[in-house]
């Protein structure tokens, strides 16, 4: 049983230097005052321009993880997606077992939905992700491991049909996703080496990064070509491990001349690790130093259960880390952000039980609440690029 949707909390004249003590009380009081949450994506709060629009003042792409079947059947996640969406990037239509559930049989509906809603708005959108670990169909896992020719020709056939159906709409690509294995003291740690232990590891080597990249370089010379990977954002000595891995996987492809142009960053962040502006910085910059594009290319927070704050609380935190993180990787380079989805309450955060948050309440971590409505994360990320401060008391009103 799901908890009653959480008040939109953080749009209200918010307390001017609030102690936290009084902050908690009121919030708390807020919190159990406002059962009536605000209209849906009410036009009133959240005006023009979107957030799509704010970035490309500045030279910069902002966007979205999106999921097909809600764009045909919420109204309000719609329109939240055309207020502030310049970028789309299907959450899961365009991977693996989306695509091409039985060999050879190719299924494009929701990839080719999510691409014609976006053009219909002068919208684009970026494939993810050609090879991964994950939503994998059962029969490739089986054929990968026959043996690494079979391997070879599964990932081939893959991105040979999946780039020339897409030649024409899609010119941005995660080739490759999550190739790095997570140190220890990771979340998730993997024991088995620097390269993360996959079915494409096991049947073609560490070489199965380069055969995809030429792969995809080969069928089509002018696509973007990225490598994405995540839990190398915050200042903790499993991401330093990580970020080393990441860029020393990537130094290597360059000097074997690998057709690479971009390095994604997940940037799925954990409030209650420590970040550092400098530290990640360095990691940007240094990424760029090998001829790189660095992008954002999931965004979104997780508050762990240790904040036990309450609204609008806990979306100052949200929005402080946001402001941070967005704000010196644009001071870095970074040009491309990307949230994983726009609305608390479709947030893989919220569903995947793997993350969600205990005790009956819900991550904040993207940029709307629970009723489509803009937070503080949201403006947040506005201040961000415009390149404007917090307020002196570190809300964003
Ligand atoms: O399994 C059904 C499938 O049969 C059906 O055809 C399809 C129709 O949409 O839905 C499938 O359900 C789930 C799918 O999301 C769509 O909602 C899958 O069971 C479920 O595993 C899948 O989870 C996604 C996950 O990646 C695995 O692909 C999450 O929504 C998505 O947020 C998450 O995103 C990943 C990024 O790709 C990589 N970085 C981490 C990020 C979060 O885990």
């Amino acid at each position: 049983m799901r908890a009653a949707p959480p008040p939109s909390g953080g749009r209200r004249p918010l307390p001017r230097r609030p102690l936290l003590g009084v902050a908690l009380a009121g919030a708390a009081a807020a919190c159990a005052q406002a059962q009536t949450a605000e209209p849906r994506g009410n036009p009133a709060l959240n005006p023009p321009p979107g957030l799509w629009q704010i970035a490309r003042e500045r030279g910069l792409t902002f966007g979205s993880a999106v999921q097909a079947n809600l764009l045909n059947s919420d109204p309000f996640y719609a329109a939240a997606y055309e207020r502030e969406a310049g970028v789309l990037v299907p959450e899961y239509e365009a991977k693996f077992a989306a695509l091409q559930p039985e060999e050879g049989k190719f299924e494009f509906g929701g990839f080719e939905a999510i691409i014609r809603w976006g053009q219909n708005r002068a919208r684009t959108t970026r494939g993810h992700a050609l090879v991964w670990h994950n939503a994998m169909p059962d029969w490739a896992r089986a054929a990968i491991g026959e043996s690494a020719q079979r391997a070879r020709g599964v990932m081939e056939a893959h991105i040979t049909r999946v780039l020339g159906q897409t030649r024409n709409t899609i010119r941005d690509w995660d080739v490759v996703n999550e190739a790095v294995a997570n140190p220890p003291g990771s979340d998730v740690p993997q024991a088995t080496g620097e390269m993360r232990d996959t079915p494409w590891l096991r049947a073609l080597g560490p070489g199965y990064v380069e055969t995809a990249f030429r792969i995809a370089r080969e069928r089509d010379p002018t696509l973007r070509l990225t490598l994405n990977d995540y839990g190398v954002e915050e200042d903790t000595p499993a991401a330093t491990e990580k970020r080393r891995r990441l860029l020393a996987l990537v130094r290597g492809l360059i000097r074997a001349r690998v057709p690479l142009d971009a390095v994604g960053l997940q940037a799925h962040l954990q409030i209650d690790k420590p970040f550092s502006a400098p530290v990640f910085a360095e990691f940007v910059r240094a990424l760029r130093a090998e001829g790189l594009a660095v992008l954002v290319t999931e965004l979104d927070l997780r508050e762990g259960s240790t904040i036990a704050a309450e609204y609008p609380e806990r979306d100052r935190l949200v929005a402080e880390r946001t402001y941070a993180f967005t704000s010196t990787a644009i001071e870095a380079g970074v040009r491309t952000f990307l949230t994983w989805g726009l609305i608390d309450k479709y947030s893989w955060t919220v569903t995947d039980t793997g993350v969600a948050r205990q005790g009956g309440t819900h991550h904040r971590g993207v940029p709307l609440d629970w009723e489509y409505n803009r937070k503080q994360m949201w403006r947040a990320l506005a201040r961000a690029f415009r390149g404007e401060r917090p307020d002196p008391d570190g809300w964003f009103r």
